[in-house]
């Protein structure tokens, strides 16, 4: 008998979750299905650039990563072992449709239909993102979200999906974490493709916003009426290090081009004056066509919220190239206080409560998912096989009591979805930062629970937390 078939019996204390809550994890296409140049797929912005010399730590690719696309079976087992109720995971652009624009892959649609086949047949509803930045390269060469056209395609692959397994996919993200594809992507070139400029990433942000509308107007008029549309922003929880004015106008510079560019587009159809004013040096925004604001802000029936730290600013200045759009030359980051992951950021769930009952404040009326939460440790499995993450479960304990407050204190969240499954390939990290709740060996693929994955395992089971 494992220690997941034992489940402890419900302690008389428990802080409960309500029913219908969904506990699910989280991956993402590149990080994990390797398969790269196999069945049809072509790159993808990330190959590109996993490949150009020192953009990703130790030279790492996404070639294989956790070899996903094999193990398919193995992974649903997982799952279903952990007793997830739901499975977020996302689709790439370049398997389905190979250049972007290009004829359909049979092959790659097959892979999806078993993914959502295995996960229906475990009990698990599938959670499907259509984009977590893996732009076809075809695509990137063509101007890539600087180009409008981009999004034209991306609402082509929408109806694509939504036909092939839109009768047994409930929920649809359109994009997850836009700021990051246009800010790191275009704006300080962290990520993929790299590029490092001001324009090109207010321009690419405005660009996924329009992709965003087109896609999800895609999505309504081809799914089922009772499908449920969404899209995911890692909002940024930002607080200004004292109540000085200069530093809370350095909050409300983060909050526009970190925030809001999103924000009020998607929910309220315009601009924030504050961010055109901020970026009057960079852009007219003539990029923006009559309708495109109207057609980013069609309604959606949620919104996925990704957390894992809060940033903390002042009036001063920052580093160039920077992902601020220009803000940087008035706002300096400060650390904030607290334990650190691997990846050097704060633990601190009361960002998470910020973020939550702000939008309660800000959008009463839509249901909110927390779509992305996790950490990163140095985990290793000891001679015995084990994996001890006592830090991860911390980490993962205070967030889940800070998701309770908020559903306390009136915030309509649905769901939790941990960052992540699967140690997997961290972007321009590569494979130093372990993010999973099953650590993954990634010379020989063997999966391992970690004490992590058996916590939330027991969670699950008994719809909450130990009180
Ligand atoms: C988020 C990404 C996800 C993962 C986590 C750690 O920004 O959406 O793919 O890399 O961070």
């Amino acid at each position: 008998m494992t220690a997941l078939d034992a489940r402890p019996q419900a302690p008389a204390a428990v802080l409960r979750f309500p029913e219908g809550f969904r506990w699910g994890t989280a991956t993402a296409a590149y990080q994990i299905e390797g398969a790269a140049a196999e069945d049809g797929r072509t790159p993808s912005v990330w190959d590109t650039f996993s490949r150009t010399p020192g953009k990703v730590r130790n030279g790492d690719t996404g070639d294989i990563a956790a070899d996903h696309y094999h193990r398919l079976d193995e992974d649903i087992a997982l799952m279903r072992r952990l007793g997830v109720t739901d499975y977020r995971f996302s689709i790439a652009w370049p398997r389905v449709r190979p250049t972007g624009s290009g004829p359909v892959n049979a092959k790659g649609l097959d892979f999806y239909r078993r993914l959502v086949d295995g996960l229906l047949e475990a009990g698990i509803r599938p959670v499907a993102t259509l984009y977590h930045w893996d732009l076809p390269q075809e695509l990137e060469d063509e101007g890539g979200w600087t180009n409008r056209d981009t999004a034209y395609r991306f609402a082509e692959y929408a109806e694509i999906m939504a036909g092939a397994v839109g009768d047994r996919v409930a929920t649809w993200t359109t994009l997850n974490e836009p700021w990051c594809a246009a800010f790191l992507g275009y704006g300080n070139g962290v990520h993929a493709p790299g590029r490092t400029s001001d324009l090109d990433a207010l321009r690419a942000a405005h660009h996924l916003n329009l992709a965003h509308g087109l896609a999800a107007r895609a999505l309504r008029g081809a799914l089922p009426a009772e499908s449920e549309i969404s899209l995911t922003l890692n909002l940024h929880a930002v607080r200004p290090l004292s109540a000085a004015p200069e530093d809370r106008d350095a909050a409300r510079r983060i909050d526009a081009v970190g925030n809001r560019i999103f924000l009020d587009p998607v929910f309220h159809g315009r601009l924030p004056e504050d961010l055109v004013r901020d970026t009057a040096g960079v852009t007219d925004w003539s990029f923006v066509a009559d309708g495109d604001l109207a057609t980013a802000s069609v309604p959606i029936d949620s919104l996925g919220i990704n957390y894992y730290s809060p940033s903390v600013v002042a009036a001063g200045s920052s580093e160039s190239p920077s992902p601020w759009a220009g803000a940087e030359r008035h706002v300096r980051f400060e650390p904030a206080p607290g334990p650190r992951t691997a990846m050097d950021w704060p633990v601190d769930a009361d960002g998470l409560y910020e973020v939550l009952t702000r939008l309660r404040d800000e959008l009463p009326g839509v249901p909110l998912v927390v779509t992305e939460n996790g950490a990163a440790y140095e985990d290793y499995a000891d001679p015995s096989g084990n994996v001890k993450d006592p830090e991860r479960v911390a980490y993962l304990d205070s967030h889940l009591r800070a998701v309770h407050r908020a559903l306390a204190d009136g915030a309509d969240v649905r769901g939790y979805f941990l960052w992540s499954l699967l140690d997997n390939f961290e972007w321009a990290f590569g494979y130093s930062k372990r993010f999973g709740i099953v650590h993954v060996d990634f010379a020989t693929q063997r999966r391992t629970l970690k004490d992590s994955a058996r916590w939330y395992a027991e969670a699950i089971a008994r719809g909450g937390l130990e009180n």
